[in-house]
């Protein structure tokens, strides 16, 4: 038998999979089968749990879980909610605004793109003249916090102008869902999606999209795939609470144990005010050791902070993960197009205390490089 009694878990700064509680890893110590009557009820509850947490419990929106990643969800919803002939209009300022293109693309969904830098946020003057000058446009997709930068994109106010020229309006909300409070409604959202093992600090395993019901009803017989058909998925759970296909049951489990956390620790305002706390003793303590941030403050979340690499010959990115990681922090590559980055995450059960340690840790990795950035 493996002796699991020497293990020790290292603290992610990563945005997902993030470090988790132990009783959420806990839970997943269970086999449910898929019919049963406690896992049928576990899914309900998750489902229900979901729409409170975007502020539209009773509103007329619906929860569906979708096996896979994160990106299975937005495949999903992309393939099942633009009708064969539409175009979808995408505004991006990062590397998940271009996966978004990139699926449409392989689907044939014909795009329109607004690319705007990725330290900037989209002008919306831009968007509604875009809107304006191109009736044919069906759907409007942008990413709540672009985690490339971690810059948080304002899906209100773009909301507000989709909505005018009635359009579908479909959020990537994968790193910010559960942490940014936001009324889902209020933004005038048709389609949102995340997934279990970002802000609501589950495991890997699946994906949710929060539909308009009225919009969910219009994709009925639309899907490009049998897999990934939201329409059927959330009729199958609507009709006997079952999935069509195996759910991943032990991360179902953990994710109904993460929304409880969620809630004990007093739902998505107080999840923000903590992760803010992070983000917060993160920048001090990073820009006393001479980094600079990427993004602006104005335009920097607190989800996840992209820094620039140290103007030092001596710095190695490579040398200085390996180094942490040994450490046991383990912090993640940049993503940004056109600068030498590297992210840390604040999202996860980590505290300030944490954040307090992975400082302590890195100034003595620089040390040892002999790094010196002031
Ligand atoms: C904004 C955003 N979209 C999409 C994804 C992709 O999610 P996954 O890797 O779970 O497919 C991520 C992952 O971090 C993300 O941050």
């Amino acid at each position: 038998m493996t002796d699991i009694s020497g293990w020790k878990d290292k603290i992610l700064f990563t945005p997902g999979p993030l470090t988790t509680s132990k009783t959420v890893k806990t839970a997943m110590l269970r086999d449910l089968g898929s019919r049963d009557f406690e896992f049928i009820k576990i899914i309900k509850d998750i489902r229900v749990k979901l729409l409170e947490a975007g502020q539209v419990e009773g509103k007329g929106y619906e929860a569906i879980i979708m096996q896979g990643s994160g990106t299975f969800s937005i495949e999903a919803v992309l393939s099942s909610a633009i009708p064969p002939d539409g175009i979808n209009f995408i505004i991006i300022n990062g590397a998940y605004g271009k996966r978004i293109a990139k699926i449409c693309d392989i689907l044939k969904i014909k795009t329109l793109i607004y690319e705007c830098p990725e330290n900037t946020t989209p002008d919306l003057k831009e968007i509604d003249s875009v809107l304006k000058k191109n009736n044919d446009i069906t759907t409007v997709s942008v990413i709540h916090c672009e985690t490339t930068t971690g810059i948080i994109n304002p899906i209100k106010e773009i909301g507000e102008i989709v909505s005018k020229y009635k359009k579908t309006y479909f959020v990537d909300a994968m790193s910010s869902f559960g942490a940014v409070p936001a009324d889902l409604d209020e933004c005038r959202i048709d389609f949102l999606v995340s997934s279990a093992n970002k802000c609501i600090e589950g495991v890997p395993g699946f994906g949710f999209i929060l539909a308009k019901k009225q919009s969910l009803l219009k994709t009925k017989g639309m899907a490009r795939t049998l897999t990934l058909d939201i329409y059927d998925q959330w009729e199958g759970l609507e009709k006997n609470g079952q999935f069509r296909f195996t759910p991943p049951t032990h991360s179902l489990i953990a994710f109904h144990q993460a929304l409880m956390e969620l809630e004990q620790e007093g739902g998505v305002e107080s999840r923000g005010a903590r992760y803010k706390l992070n983000y917060q003793t993160l920048i001090a303590g990073m820009r006393k050791m001479g980094f600079k941030e990427y993004l602006t403050p104005e335009d920097q979340g607190y989800i996840i902070t992209s820094f620039r690499y140290p103007l030092n010959s001596n710095f190695n990115f490579e040398n200085f993960y390996e180094k942490l990681n040994k450490l046991d922090y383990v912090i993640y590559p940049g993503k940004v197009s056109n600068a030498d980055c590297f992210r840390i995450g604040n999202i996860g059960r980590i505290f300030p205390t944490d954040v307090k340690a992975l400082l302590a840790a890195i100034h003595n990795v620089l040390d040892e490089m002999e790094v010196s950035l002031l």
